[in-house]
């Protein structure tokens, strides 16, 4: 979907602001009961949603950000914007440098068009090592994850035990649709990537991103060169 195309109707901005106070009041409990709980931010549209909630409220749950090296520059333009619009000073966490060079001289330095195992190799070192030392420590973790983004996500629960990771998972956006996400963003003046204004609803790596078209699934812009059974990088699935 376009965030500039989509109609609000006051059904959509009602629905959606019901949905915005059961969240804060997730958040809320995540705070007071799960202390210390981290949030994974991305810089999607979902997770604007929570950054707001979180940043507007004040509510005391760290926010961190994995930067593989291979964002596109647009992620970080908005890293930037954060900072000015709400103060905001994400924990960015990198990958171990030596690791990504051991890869990069054996497989070379776009490899994970070449096979699923080495894409999931990069996943592994860019982002599921670092996200291992984000949640060191914590006792909840929090993801902008919605039931409807994925094949893969269908059973999302709101919370459950991460057990690949030892502590609370919460996906307070579970039950979210694209709409209401896009409602909210613009109901509240939230930035957001602008290369979702180019048909990229889902945005992560550059060269493991880019626009769909009408009508495709919103993941297809996502490692499109797999099936979408194999669509993870790893950070939510059971290790
Ligand atoms: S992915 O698994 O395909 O990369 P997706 O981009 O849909 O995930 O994001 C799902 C959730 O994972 C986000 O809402 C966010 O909580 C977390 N996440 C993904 N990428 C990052 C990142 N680079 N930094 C922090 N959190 C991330
Ligand atoms: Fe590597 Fe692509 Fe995974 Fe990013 S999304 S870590 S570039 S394989």
């Amino acid at each position: 979907m376009n965030p500039k195309l989509l109609n609000i109707t006051p059904e959509l901005t009602e629905r959606t602001a019901a949905k915005a106070d059961t969240a804060l009041a997730l958040l809320r409990r995540i705070a007071s009961e799960f202390s210390p709980a981290t949030f994974a931010n991305s810089l999607g549209a979902e997770d604007m949603v929570l950054t707001d909630l979180i940043c507007r409220h004040q509510l005391p749950i760290e926010i961190f950000s994995l930067d593989t090296g291979r964002l596109p520059p647009e992620t970080y333009t908005l890293m930037a914007e954060l900072d000015r619009h709400y103060g905001l000073k994400l924990q960015v966490y990198f990958p171990a440098a030596a690791a990504i060079e051991h890869y990069v001289r054996r497989h070379g330095i776009n490899a994970f068009y070449t096979s699923v195992e080495l894409r999931k190799a990069c996943c592994h070192l860019r982002k599921v090592e670092p996200l291992q030392r984000a949640l060191a420590g914590k006792r909840a973790w929090i993801t902008g994850m919605r039931a409807e983004q994925a094949a893969t996500r269908g059973q999302l629960a709101e919370q459950s035990f991460d057990e690949s990771n030892g502590l609370e998972k919460f996906n307070p956006l579970a039950d979210w649709s694209e709409k209401e996400v896009w409602t909210y963003l613009k109901t509240h003046a939230v930035p957001y990537n602008t290369l979702h204004d180019q048909f990229y609803p889902s945005i992560g790596c550059a060269p493991c991103s880019r626009a769909i078209s009408p009508g495709e699934d919103i993941r297809a812009g996502r490692w499109w060169w797999e099936n979408p059974e194999s669509k993870e990088c790893g950070l939510h699935v059971k290790r």
